[in-house]
């Protein structure tokens, strides 16, 4: 039998009822049967700082964060869209990872990204998103993208995601996330 597969699922947002984190918890949910799903928010990961870097080192919030990511088998990555682009949080949590070129814990991973927001459903950000995730030579799923718009409209008060059409967007970005990873291995 194969191994599990383990995927890092990170949102972008920091808000207590954030929608990207909703769709994560979802797609958790959702998720085939070996794969492992854990979802995490970049709470207290402080500002990227080169000095920090060199002198004592990164944070143990962020030793933290790449353990968790070398540590995974992809990624899954919920971005809202701030002002056109993704938020700082998520930027700064990516810059602290990416240092190291081929040592960093993103170089070669395979990752899938997903977004939900208001009227054009992340579509901005998603685009910077994968220029970023790019830099750090990962490994994307490019289809299905999934952009939940309206994204107040498509979870329910607990936070799960009713609207058939993203439910199914999500199972097969998972899918293709799986396959992918299959053929990594
Ligand atoms: C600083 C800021 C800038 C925003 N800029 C945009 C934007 O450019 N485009 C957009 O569609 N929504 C924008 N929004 C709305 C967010 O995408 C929306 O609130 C979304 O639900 C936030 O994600 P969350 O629910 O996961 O926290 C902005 C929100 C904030 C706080």
């Amino acid at each position: 039998m194969t191994a599990a597969i383990r995927v890092l699922a990170i949102s972008g947002s920091l808000r207590r009822d954030s929608f990207n984190t909703a769709a994560l918890r979802s797609a958790a949910a959702l998720a085939p049967e070996d794969m492992k799903i854990e979802v995490i928010t970049l709470h207290g990961i402080p500002n990227f700082d080169a000095d920090l870097e060199e002198g004592p080192g990164p944070p143990p919030a962020v030793e933290r964060l790449k353990e968790a990511i070398a540590g995974a088998d992809a990624l899954l990555i919920a971005t809202p869209e701030y002002n056109r682009s993704i938020p700082g949080v998520l930027k700064n949590a990516l810059d602290w990872a990416s240092r190291g070129g081929g040592a960093s814990p993103l170089w070669g991973k395979t990752a899938a990204i997903l977004g939900a927001g208001g009227r054009f459903g992340t579509v901005s950000a998603q685009a910077h998103l994968r220029q970023i995730l790019q830099r750090s030579h990962m490994r994307l799923v490019d289809r299905p993208e999934v952009m939940i718009d309206q994204a107040a409209d498509r979870f329910d008060d607990r936070g799960g995601l009713t609207d058939e059409r993203f439910r199914s967007q999500i199972q097969r970005l998972l899918d293709a996330l799986r396959e992918e990873v299959v053929r990594s291995r």
